[in-house]
């Protein structure tokens, strides 16, 4: 299974195959699948969405997935899911990156609940995880019927075996894992031989509502922000292995667990629009101001998931990438605001245009609904006095993950080393005007 090949395109009907003729013509189920396989369809959406929505796919694979055993629970305290109860402070938080020191995990057992909101029994809402992970998964699966993941890398290249493909995704890359769809994750060693792998960390936005999809253009045209052939989905790739694997899966809150007698990546071909798919931050075409004014951060939209109510998402997934500032007469960082949407940021690399220190690569902050916040006052101050000759901010990496409902931040975020005590401070010590 080391085929690393892709597809391009956003929600394509795709067909491969890892064999030649494994896709049946004309049919999606025949009596007899050809190589002895079996024909499954995989629905993200229900059968009857409306068709430029609706999301299957068809696996031709060695077994049914219904060969399985009984799931029983399994623990994993740190993954935790909606609903969120319970008083949920109004502060302004921020966190230091997740420390790598610690006991062996792998993705899964690397879990880490910053906070969320809905449910997955709503089917809607939104968890907010960071991960750090020094093991590969070995002989083992996850899928998560909860919602589908959105991995952000920020330290370490993830190898992701899908029953669809491999991905290879680094940080300043992205991948997505639609619900239901059996993952396994490698660590990618940077390591020399003998040594083990370094370990990995990132975010992850594990969304309960719609599909993520590529948010409309408007008046910018037919082109622009993400660029739809520039996201990339396996080619069809499968392991023929008789042995025991650990499958996991997320269900309605809770982590379960069976075994089953052979690997579940096993689908030589298959076609459709419900697949993993990955997409290089460093692709997007980012657009602002050539006047004045900074744009809301809406303009910065990598792929959002929508709500019934036009327009406000359950979630954006939004990035602040390198770009040219040459706003006149302008504020040039993000300007104070409060906002009736839920904001979480994480930094991948670089510094962030609106703090001058203490968000740092792989921290994360959170400006919940109606929190006021903006640039800290060293950078209010440098902002209001700076030449405005075209300036670029160049070498960083920051992203927004953006809900419509409260983000309730977790008691172990809370409680967690990495949360700063402090944050507050920066916004303390404003010049107040003197009329
Ligand atoms: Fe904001």
């Amino acid at each position: 299974m080391n085929s690393t090949a892709y597809l391009s395109g956003f929600g394509n009907e795709f067909a491969t195959e890892a064999r030649p003729g494994v896709l049946p013509e004309g049919r999606n189920s025949p009596q007899r699948p050809a190589l002895g396989l079996y024909a499954e369809q995989l629905s993200g959406t229900a059968f009857t969405a409306p068709r430029g929505e609706n999301r299957r796919s068809w696996l031709y694979r060695l077994r049914p997935s219904a060969e399985h055993p009984p799931f029983r629970l399994h623990e994993q305290r740190g993954w935790l899911s909606g609903p969120f109860e319970g008083p949920v402070s109004p502060n302004r938080l921020r966190w230091n990156p997740l420390p790598f020191a610690g006991a062996p995990t792998d993705f899964v057992s690397g879990m880490f609940t910053y906070g969320g909101n809905g449910s997955p029994a709503q089917q809607s809402g939104a968890a907010i995880h960071g991960y750090v992970a020094s093991l590969s998964m070995t002989d083992a699966a996850f899928f998560n019927a909860d919602g589908e993941l959105l991995i952000v890398p920020q330290e370490g290249a993830l190898r992701l075996v899908t029953e669809l493909g491999v991905l290879l995704v680094e940080p300043s890359e992205i991948a997505v894992i639609p619900r239901g769809m059996r993952v396994r994750v490698e660590l990618i060693s940077a390591a020399a031989e003998g040594e083990a792998a370094r370990p990995a960390r990132g975010y992850v936005c594990e969304n309960y509502g719609a599909p993520f999809r590529l948010p409309e253009l408007g008046p910018i045209g037919s082109n622009g922000l993400a660029n739809p052939r520039d996201f990339l989905t396996p080619c069809a790739a499968f392991e023929q292995v008789e042995r025991p694997t650990l499958l996991v899966q997320k269900f309605h809150g809770q982590l379960w667990s069976t075994t089953v007698q052979h690997s579940p990546f096993n689908v030589v071909g298959w076609h459709g629009n419900y697949a993993p798919y990955k997409y290089d931050l460093r692709k997007f075409n980012t657009i602002g101001t050539v006047s004045f004014d900074h744009p809301d951060p809406s303009i910065f939209t990598v792929l959002t998931s929508p709500t019934d109510t036009r327009g406000t998402a359950n979630v954006d997934f939004v990035i602040f990438p390198p770009r040219w500032m040459v706003g006149e007469n302008t504020f040039r960082p993000p300007w104070f605001h409060r906002n009736v949407m839920s904001e979480f940021m994480g930094l991948i690399h670089g510094a962030y245009d609106a703090k001058a220190d203490g968000f740092v690569p792989g921290g994360a902050s959170l400006h919940n609904c109606m929190s006021a916040h903006g640039p800290d006052v060293a950078t209010t101050a440098k902002a209001m006095s700076a030449e405005l000759v075209p300036h670029k901010i160049d070498s960083t990496l920051a992203f927004m993950f953006e809900t419509r409902l409260v983000i309730a931040p977790t008691d172990q975020a809370l409680g967690s080393p990495a949360h700063q005590q402090n944050y507050d401070a920066c916004w303390q010590g404003f010049p107040s005007s003197r009329l």
